[in-house]
């Protein structure tokens, strides 16, 4: 079976352009086309019906190799990355920073030049530092670098499942109404996604403390606040006003460090003006999903119903990460047009 669509060669003015080049990196959505993303979600949809059959084992990725850097905590990500290796049948071997040479003192260039040496063909990576990804893909020419969340600057591959979700239960993302809730100065999730849906047509507003809004869109990003997909972001700290007539709701974990650090008055005062509960949902659209890219703090950003009722899509996100990561992995390591 095909796992993959050939991307068409586009046509520029009527003449036909080059075929764009095979991507190497995925490090933020920044420099991905709708094309691209359309395309990727497409190769998604292919992979999942791979995890509904019985036995979810294809030869893919058979002699690929596969390292896991992780240098922060993670569930989700880490094991459907994993996961998504083992079902393309590469060899997946995972790494963290406890346990390795970083606690030697190893920095993370020669960490990643060691990983290289020994023949990877991807690095998958984790890392506090916004930036850690784009260091290794400057510096690294033989594997592909694949962002599994950086500091407080991107997330794509969550924001890329958290696409194929709302695509998958609405049809569309041109012209849906996305609320995000919750910290966006901190959240690379945030950060990545509001690329993602504004890219795919998608209204997408803002809405939390204004201490953690951004005062205009140069604080989140100053190359989407000069794009042209600005004027499909807003920002809106009243969530009851901000959430009406939403297609879709997404719960951002609140880091309770922000309380600390001065950027809330109280945990109770978040909760009364910014939960994501069944009062404030009866103002979007009837059926409106409720996404949270997890770990939740339940009974802080979304109310514990919520989290587990009719409208959350929280478990189908986690679901659907293993299909869009494969998608990658395939993507990158064997390109967008062969058939397996
Ligand atoms: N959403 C997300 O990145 O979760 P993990 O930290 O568990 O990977």
């Amino acid at each position: 079976m095909s796992l993959s669509r050939t991307i068409e060669t586009p046509e520029i003015g009527g003449v036909q352009g080059p075929e764009p080049a095979p991507r190497k990196h995925v490090l933020d959505l920044d420099d991905f086309s709708q094309e691209e993303i359309s395309a990727i979600l497409e190769s998604a949809r292919s992979m999942k019906e791979v995890l509904r059959r019985d036995i979810k084992k294809v030869p893919a990725l058979r002699g690929k190799v596969v390292v896991t850097l992780f240098y922060e905590a993670s569930t989700r990500t880490r094991v459907s990355f994993e996961e998504a290796g083992k079902v393309l049948s590469a060899d997946v071997i995972n790494m963290s920073a406890s346990g390795s040479s970083t606690e030697k003192g190893e920095s993370l260039l020669n960490t990643g030049l060691t990983i290289q040496a020994m023949g990877v063909d991807t690095i998958v990576i984790r890392h506090p530092h916004s930036g850690a990804p784009h260091l290794l893909a400057q510096h690294l020419d033989k594997v592909s670098i694949i962002n599994a969340g950086d500091g407080l600057h991107a997330h794509p591959t969550q924001a890329l499942l958290d696409l194929y979700t709302v695509q998958d239960k609405l049809g569309s993302l041109e012209g849906m109404k996305v609320v995000i809730v919750g910290d966006m100065l901190h959240s690379r999730v945030a950060h990545s996604d509001i690329w993602g849906f504004a890219k795919m047509g998608a209204k997408v507003v803002l809405s939390g403390p204004a201490t953690l809004m951004p005062t205009d869109l140069m604080r989140t990003s100053g190359d989407l606040a000069r794009s042209s997909f600005a004027s499909l972001v807003e920002v809106d700290t009243d969530l009851d006003q901000a959430i009406e007539g939403a297609d879709v709701v997404m719960a951002l974990r609140l880091q309770q460090e922000r309380q600390h650090a001065g950027y809330l008055p109280s945990l109770r005062e978040y909760i009364r003006r910014w939960q994501v509960n069944e009062d404030r949902l009866e103002k979007a659209k009837p059926g409106v999903m409720v996404m949270h890219p997890g770990p939740m703090n339940e009974g802080i950003e979304i109310s514990n119903s919520i989290a587990h009722g009719g409208n959350s899509v929280i478990e189908d996100q986690v679901t659907n990460g293993v299909a869009v990561r494969m998608a990658l992995l395939y993507r990158l390591t064997i390109g967008s047009g062969q058939e397996v």
